[in-house]
């Protein structure tokens, strides 16, 4: 949600934030800009729409400003114009900001800002924060003390990037509830959203953490080691930090010649998936033993495809582990929070670990002295350091919209810590600790099997593209599975679809099946494969189209079912895992047959970092 991109380095940087702008795609916009300095003044463009369009206005200009910051904006407040689009500058145009989150007290802050006579160009949260700073500079502030006295005065949540005419050679960021980062590469320092939008130039970075704001500046250009960085935090404390080596490289974030990410991330699932499952991984559980051994209650908690993902191991934590297990949203959790306490486990789930939503239910859980434990994707995020302990998923970059293979990853991780803790809790033997194991070691190639389907999907894809509504079902984990499969379709090809409970049908959904109404049902030889041949069977007795998702080799179905995707046999605890593929599968190529923008869905975000 927004992107922002901030760079000093000793040659012109408007390549740099254009090219930092394009990596932070994925993350959903609808305005771009960016500003340089040159001569001592700010020259910038902006626009409504797509980077190219901005690129289309550079194109013939030589910027020649060596320091400059880009942005793409998220509409929240106003909508998506050229002039809503940052950066925003002061009435006398020696500041400019960028700014990702909301500025919740902005309308009182204008209107005082209005009866000082400044003048707003947008209807935006984001401009009171310029022409704030812009007083506290005018007062006799230095830069960072008037960042930081803003910063004081602001709610909701921000990470901005300042820069100055009168100072040539300085960024200022600040953050609080939005992640910012710093990439301090040979030649050029970097503050931005996210890790790719500088990977190309280092992979040495600084996770600021909220209420922090640092200081970047480049001194001496030329000479090495002369880069400054200086963190203080709100109260005007002086904060140390750690600089970390980002361990993916450049190629993980790019297509790699796939048509779209999606489908690359598609396919990288069976890699993701099986560095997720290496064992040592849990040995970060091994302080925490006791505790883990004393707690009665788990609660996971997420929002869309992370839910999924904590819906589906629900089952399996109860049935391996004997405690009480609930799924609970992250937008609900804060509004009816459930008993909790010291003997509570509350797993946060995230591929981004910057949901506003999952990081506020943690917040809110850990006020009752819960043991938290994230399951997150993004080294040094948010979640990660609000929770007690993070198990990664080793995922890499997803840059697609949609998520699929942080959610296999999750599902997986999740597996592996439901087997651990009915280990230490000695709810399964041995023998079947083992066998678990083993079955998650062998899912990758099982995972390769199911990818070979795409022909059979590609096809199921073309013959319903262009029907208007779909629906899903499945029984116990695999309702989880009905629900990301709609998920998946309704978000990037834009059809309407449902994920029901299979033996919910008859109590109402059964009334929209007809003879052009296809449901995809996910039916594998599990403890509920009776029940899902009749729900199926009901479906048919209707002229409903039936797309099964079934165990390789299951005859019963071919006759049952219009089209069979077939997956491998698994245990239970893994079938989602699989069953997740054709999915995919089916939403992607439905969206790439409806033309639609695959890796950008229209009106989302891909970390969203706001209520
Ligand atoms: C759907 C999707 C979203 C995210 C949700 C949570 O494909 O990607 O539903 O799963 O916004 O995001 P994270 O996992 O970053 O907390």
């Amino acid at each position: 949600m927004c992107g922002i991109i901030g760079c000093i380095s000793n040659k012109p940087v408007a390549g740099m934030l254009l090219d930092g702008l394009k990596r932070l795609e994925y993350r959903g916009y609808d305005s771009a800009g960016l500003v340089v300095l040159e001569n001592g003044v700010f020259r910038w463009e902006k626009t409504a729409g797509k980077i190219k369009d901005l690129e289309e206005l550079l194109q013939g200009q030589t910027f020649s400003g060596t320091i400059g910051i880009g942005h793409t904006r998220w509409a929240t407040h106003g909508s998506p114009s050229t002039c809503n689009a940052h950066p925003f500058f002061s009435c006398d145009n020696s500041v400019a900001v960028v700014h990702n989150g909301i500025i919740e007290n902005y309308h009182q802050l204008r209107q005082e800002l209005v009866r000082k006579k400044h003048r707003f160009q947008s209807e935006t949260d984001t401009e009171v924060v310029v022409h704030l700073v812009e007083d506290y500079l005018k007062a006799g502030y230095k830069p960072i003390e008037a960042v930081r006295q803003v910063c004081r005065r602001l709610n909701g949540s921000f990470a901005l990037v300042f820069m100055f005419t009168n100072h040539p050679n300085l960024l200022i960021g600040a953050r609080l509830n939005s992640p910012l980062v710093v990439g301090i590469g040979r030649k050029e320092v970097f503050l931005a959203s996210d890790v790719p939008a500088f990977l190309r130039n280092t992979r040495r970075v600084v996770y600021l953490h909220d209420r922090q704001i640092v200081a970047l500046a480049q001194a001496g250009l030329r000479q090495k080691g002369k880069q400054t960085l200086h963190i203080i935090d709100f109260a005007g404390k002086k904060q140390s930090y750690h600089i970390s080596q980002v361990r993916w490289n450049i190629q993980s974030a790019e297509k790699e010649g796939y048509a779209h990410f999606m489908l690359k991330e598609i396919e990288e699932q069976p890699e993701a998936v099986r560095r997720t499952v290496n064992y040592p991984h849990l040995s970060v559980l091994e302080p925490f033993t006791e505790r883990l051994r004393d707690i009665n209650r788990v609660i996971l908690v997420a929002c869309g495809t992370a839910w999924h993902a904590c819906l589906a191991t629900k089952y399996a934590m109860e049935e391996l582990v004997r405690i009480p297990t609930e799924a609970i949203l992250g937008s609900e959790f804060r509004y009816a929070l459930p008993p909790l306490d010291k003997k509570t486990l509350v797993i946060a789930v995230s591929q981004s670990g910057e949901t506003a939503d999952t990081l506020a239910a943690v917040r809110a859980a850990k006020e009752h002295g819960v043991f938290s434990l994230a399951v997150c994707n993004v080294v040094g995020s948010t979640l990660t350091r609000e929770v007690d302990l993070t198990l990664y998923t080793f995922a890499g970059p997803e840059i697609s919209v949609a998520s699929t293979k942080a959610y296999t990853a999750q599902l997986s991780v999740l597996a592996l810590l439901t087997i651990r803790l009915a280990a230490i809790r000695k709810t399964i033997t041995r023998n079947m600790e083992d066998k678990l194991l083993d079955e998650l070691r062998q899912l990758p190639n099982k995972m390769k099997t199911v990818l070979r389907n795409k022909k059979i999907i590609e096809a199921c894809a073309e013959a319903y593209k262009r029907v208007g509504n779909f629906m899903y079902i499945g029984r116990r984990n695999n309702l989880a599975t009905a629900y990301e499969g709609a998920l998946k379709m309704k978000e990037i090809s834009y059809t309407h679809a449902e994920g029901y409970g299979a033996g919910e049908m008859k109590h109402g959904p059964l009334a929209l099946v007809d003879g052009s109404f296809p449901t995809v049902a996910v039916i594998l030889k599990d403890c509920v494969y009776e029940k899902m041949v009749s729900n199926i069977r009901e479906i048919k007795a209707r002229g409903g189209i039936v797309i099964a998702v079934a165990t390789k080799g299951d005859k019963n179905i071919s006759e049952i079912a219009d089209w069979v995707i077939e997956t491998p046999q698994v245990l239970e605890i893994t079938s989602p895992i699989l069953a997740a593929i054709p999915m995919q599968l089916l939403a992607y190529y439905t969206a790439v047959k409806k033309g639609r923008e695959i890796d950008q869905p229209r009106n989302l975000a891909k970390s969203v970092t706001v209520e």
